[in-house]
């Protein structure tokens, strides 16, 4: 960080490329995500915004339906875009957020914030594997 904090220019860069792959990441979850759907019960009378929902309704999150439906993404909603997510998961849609990979509120994956804040391994990872097959191939 001391270093990174002498050598701006380096900075930028590191900060330019960890965007890039968090855009990445961000597109490969939207169209493959691990979860392909969630599922909730409830217990009381609660609701969502302005819908209310009676106790005893099972409810449905079709996360891979949501994040294929070409109306808040886009015609190009089956290709691999990460530039959509230039602006941020905000943006990225229409009128609403609809990428959902580790669920939402309050029964979130805590498991999500090491992996928004560990991209530069996965990106390693993948140059690692790269790299062993290209020696593989050269033979060496
Ligand atoms: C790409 C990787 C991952 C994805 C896409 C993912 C996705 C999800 C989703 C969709 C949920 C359900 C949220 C809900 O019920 O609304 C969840 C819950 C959970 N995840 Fe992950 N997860 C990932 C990695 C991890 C990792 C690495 C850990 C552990 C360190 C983890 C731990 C948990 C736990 C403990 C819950 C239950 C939270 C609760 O019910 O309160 N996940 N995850």
């Amino acid at each position: 960080m001391m270093v990174l904090a002498l050598h701006p220019e380096w900075q930028e860069m590191a900060r330019e490329e960890v965007l890039q792959v968090n855009m990445i990441l961000n597109e490969v979850l939207r169209l493959y995500p691990p979860v392909i759907s969630l599922c909730q019960h409830t217990y009381k009378d609660t609701g969502i915004g302005n819908i209310h929902l009676p106790a005893g309704v099972d409810l449905a999150l079709p996360m891979l339906l949501i994040h294929h439906d070409p109306e808040p993404w886009g015609d190009d909603v089956e290709e691999f875009r990460p530039e959509r997510f230039l602006g941020g998961v905000s943006r990225a849609s229409k009128e609403q957020i609809a990428l959902f990979p580790f669920g939402w509120s309050l029964r979130t994956c805590i498991g999500q914030k090491k992996y928004n804040s560990s991209p530069n391994f996965l990106v390693s990872s993948i140059r690692d594997s790269l790299l062993r097959n290209h020696v593989k191939k050269l033979n060496l």
